[in-house]
């Protein structure tokens, strides 16, 4: 079993709301690596970071990733920062990835003050922009198709995302 579409790319780059349409189009379910987490560790990912730290989040969120992987056949989006861990890239070779690249004044338009985002609580303008430069390589390097999200509506990404399902 394998999901018929993960996706990748930044915070804001509408993983969410892209995957439900999309999930719904294609009459499969949607998860989400980040509600999983949230799930095992009995509470919201800001305070699994500020009581346990990133790196334990970032542990639970490799072994949800890898669960999701084996265990689910629908649309699977990553928490943003899932892409960081090598061993979380090798996992996803041969599975269909698709990165949601979001430029850096529109994720920050869609993201706001960064609330429940706890790598955005302090200056979330620069921190995205540091974020965004720093991941690109390793979304790009995962994905086997990169899809711009700046200045189009969901539905539009996600005809184009089918598109690229049917081949
Ligand atoms: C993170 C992105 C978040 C969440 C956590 C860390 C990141 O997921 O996993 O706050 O490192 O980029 P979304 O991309 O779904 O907001």
């Amino acid at each position: 079993m394998a999901p018929v579409c993960v996706l990748v790319g930044a915070m804001g780059a509408g993983k969410s709301t892209v995957g439900e349409a999309l999930a719904d189009a294609l009459g499969v379910g949607f998860r989400d690596t980040d509600a999983d987490v949230e799930a095992t560790a009995g509470k919201p990912i800001p305070e699994i970071f500020f009581d346990d730290g990133e790196e334990h989040f970032r542990a639970l969120e490799h072994a949800a990733v890898i669960a999701a992987l084996e265990s689910f056949d629908g649309v699977l989006a990553l928490g943003g920062g899932a892409i960081l861990a090598e061993k979380t890239r090798a996992a996803l070779a041969g599975h269909t990835v698709v990165f949601l690249s979001v430029g850096l004044s529109e994720a920050v338009k869609r993201v706001g003050f960064g609330a429940g985002r706890p790598l955005l609580a302090v200056n979330p303008r620069a921190t995205l922009r540091h974020l965004l430069e720093q991941r690109l390589p390793l979304y790009t390097e995962v994905a086997t198709l990169t899809v711009p999200t700046d200045d189009r509506t969901p539905e539009d990404v996600v005809t184009e995302i089918r598109a690229h399902l049917r081949h």
